[in-house]
């Protein structure tokens, strides 16, 4: 399990600059803030240590993405790409039990069939969390976007719901194990607004 001073160091080597380490970084200390307030509402037990580490690097996958010479960036098709490479990398660096819950938080965790209905543009596999963490990751990581904004829940929700229907119930089922965070004081607190206008697009 990586401590919090290799966490750190891992962000800063694979950022491509200071603006992407802010931006990634806080967006991950803002999710694990978020899901350690998740796991105290459920009753099963919670590895809080794990699910705070792969919360802190669930992103490490999308530096990729903040490079200068990206050639597509911030492209939605290939972004959804960043969990499976972000858990590469982990696994690589030899955080492996991190690197599994990592590749599975796409959305609220992604099955073969999804995969091909959509199609999401990724290997057609599962990808869906094998462990309580690994959900508390994914769920966590929906109210929170990299704009950086806060994402409603029922904002959020309904964006799902118009374009996912099988991940807005998926969100939904969550909710009631997880809670509700308030998003309205989170935001207060880290001085940002809050979106409410969330829509999914489907990758083309
Ligand atoms: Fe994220």
């Amino acid at each position: 399990m990586p401590l919090e001073a290799e966490i750190e160091q891992l962000h800063r080597k694979y950022a491509p600059d200071d603006q992407a380490y802010e931006l990634v970084f806080t967006h991950c200390q803002i999710v694990a803030e978020i899901a350690a307030w998740c796991a105290e509402q459920v009753s099963e037990q919670v590895d809080t240590k794990l699910l705070r580490a792969a919360a802190l690097l669930h992103d490490l996958g999308s530096y990729a993405f903040y490079h200068a010479d990206a050639p597509k960036r911030f492209d939605h098709k290939l972004y959804l790409q960043h969990a499976l490479l972000g858990a590469k990398l982990l696994s690589d660096e030899g955080f492996t039990e991190v690197a599994a819950i990592v590749e599975t938080h796409s959305l609220l965790g992604l099955t073969k069939q999804e995969i091909i209905d959509c199609p999401f543009p990724l290997p057609a596999r599962d990808y869906v969390p094998k462990t309580i963490e690994g959900e508390l990751l994914c769920y966590a990581d929906c109210f929170h976007s990299k704009k950086p904004t806060f994402n409603d829940f029922d904002a959020f929700l309904a964006g799902l719901k118009q374009t996912l229907p099988h991940q807005a119930e998926k969100f939904e089922e969550m909710s009631k194990r997880f809670g509700i965070p308030d998003i309205a004081a989170l935001a207060k607190k880290h001085n940002q607004p809050i979106r409410s206008d969330y829509t999914y697009t489907k990758p083309k």
